[in-house]
């Protein structure tokens, strides 16, 4: 049996990704550059975030409407004062079938060796954390930062030990940055019980200069590690699944690739995302979103009641929801290269990615 509530193109809604702050300790070069996430940027003041009690809310309206997956993100979501709060909020949601929703965290970890075991215990199953490259110098200039790689592994680590897992690492690979480093990556995490997935590089934002001479095609990526270390696909993904999953034939664990851009899974794209100020988007590319927050607060309640009460959320939710038709990974490849520069779009630092 489908999902009851699709979009246009047959879609459910399953995943739903919210972020919960736009800033981040981090000022990588391809997501937040120095020079648009300087010391004049102006980031988002405390009032104009989701509080607890909204991001609640819509979770639950979510969740109510088919949302088995909720995915924490940022900027570095670690960063959000409270998060194991939220956590714990989130943790006791149940979908209308009484199970528990799959509840996972993205961040660069930098606080998971402080945060781990209470983001744990207040109910987080999973983490994925961002490694783009195993050279020390090449990280620090890449996090822009300087932020040493040993404390992000450090942190991987406590994660492990708190029972966040099975914990993925993600690698964006950029051609000409740290392509050099696809099977290092592959062996140092092979047999670890890590999964690490290997992100194409992708035309998010309006700040990362994206070109397509950038992109190293996922079937680069496999080629290359299976000629050192053989691999087979594992079948039997999860509707939607960004990843497509290999295993070491001599059973030393799996990797992903996430192929954004040569292999576009819009048709399978079951993700609904919430920026930090409430603004729902149903494509990680779209321009414009829906602003839940002013739903939330009231401003758009006629009702005289202030703020929308939870059916006419949901409400709201379901109808974006059925007119949604984005796709745009797929109609990239029929864009002119002024085309994938010049459209309007979100951060992926406001996103979460
Ligand atoms: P799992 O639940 O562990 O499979 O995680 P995930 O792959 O859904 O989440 P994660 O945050 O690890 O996503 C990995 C990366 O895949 C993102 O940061 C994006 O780069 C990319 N990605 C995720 N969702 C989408 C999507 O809907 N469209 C596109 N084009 N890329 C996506
Ligand atoms: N292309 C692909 N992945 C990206 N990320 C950030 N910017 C890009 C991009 N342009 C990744 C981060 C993190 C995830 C949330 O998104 O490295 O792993
Ligand atoms: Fe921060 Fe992640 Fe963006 Fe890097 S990629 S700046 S860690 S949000
Ligand atoms: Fe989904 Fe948009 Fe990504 Fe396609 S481009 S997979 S529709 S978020």
């Amino acid at each position: 049996r489908g999902p009851s509530l699709v979009d246009a193109r047959g879609r459910g809604l399953r995943d739903l990704r919210i972020s919960v702050t736009d800033r981040c300790n981090f000022r990588c070069v391809y997501c937040m550059p120095r020079e648009i996430f300087g010391r004049d940027h102006v980031f988002m003041e405390h009032d104009e975030l989701l509080s607890f009690d909204e991001i609640e809310r819509v979770a639950a309206a979510a969740v109510s409407l088919g949302v088995d997956k909720l995915r924490i993100t940022g900027g570095e979501p670690l960063l959000r004062r409270g998060i194991e709060e939220l956590i714990a909020r989130l943790a006791r949601l149940r979908t209308p079938d009484g199970r528990r929703p799959d509840l996972a965290l993205t961040t660069n970890g930098s606080a998971l060796r402080v945060k781990a075991a209470a983001l744990r215990a207040a109910g987080l199953d999973r983490v994925t954390v961002s490694v783009d490259s195993l050279d020390e110098a090449r990280f620090q200039a890449i996090n822009d930062v300087r932020f040493p790689l040993a404390r992000v592994f450090d942190g991987i680590a406590a994660a492990q030990e708190a029972g966040l897992g099975p914990v993925k690492v993600n690698a964006v690979i950029k051609r000409g940055v740290n392509d050099d480093e696809v099977v290092p990556l592959a062996e140092r995490f092979r047999g670890t019980g890590i999964v690490l997935r290997f992100i194409e590089f992708m035309d998010v934002g309006a700040s990362n200069g994206w070109r397509w001479d950038d992109v190293v095609p996922s079937a680069e990526i496999v080629r290359r590690i299976d000629a050192v270390r053989p691999l087979e696909a594992v079948a039997g993904a999860r509707e939607g699944e960004t990843a497509k999953r290999w295993r070491y034939r001599d059973g030393a664990g799996e990797i992903g690739v996430i192929s954004s851009v040569t292999g576009a899974f819009c048709g399978s794209c079951t993700r609904a995302r919430v920026s930090a100020d409430g603004t729902l988007y149903t494509c990680l590319f779209a321009s414009r979103g829906v602003d839940l927050r002013e739903l939330l607060r009231g401003g758009a309640a006629a009702s005289g009641v202030p703020g929308a009460d939870d059916t006419a959320l949901r409400a709201a939710l379901a109808g974006i929801w059925e007119r949604r038709d984005d796709r745009y990974s797929e109609l990239r490849a029929a864009l002119p290269p002024e085309a994938t520069r010049d459209r309007e779009r979100i951060e992926m630092s406001y996103i979460g990615g």
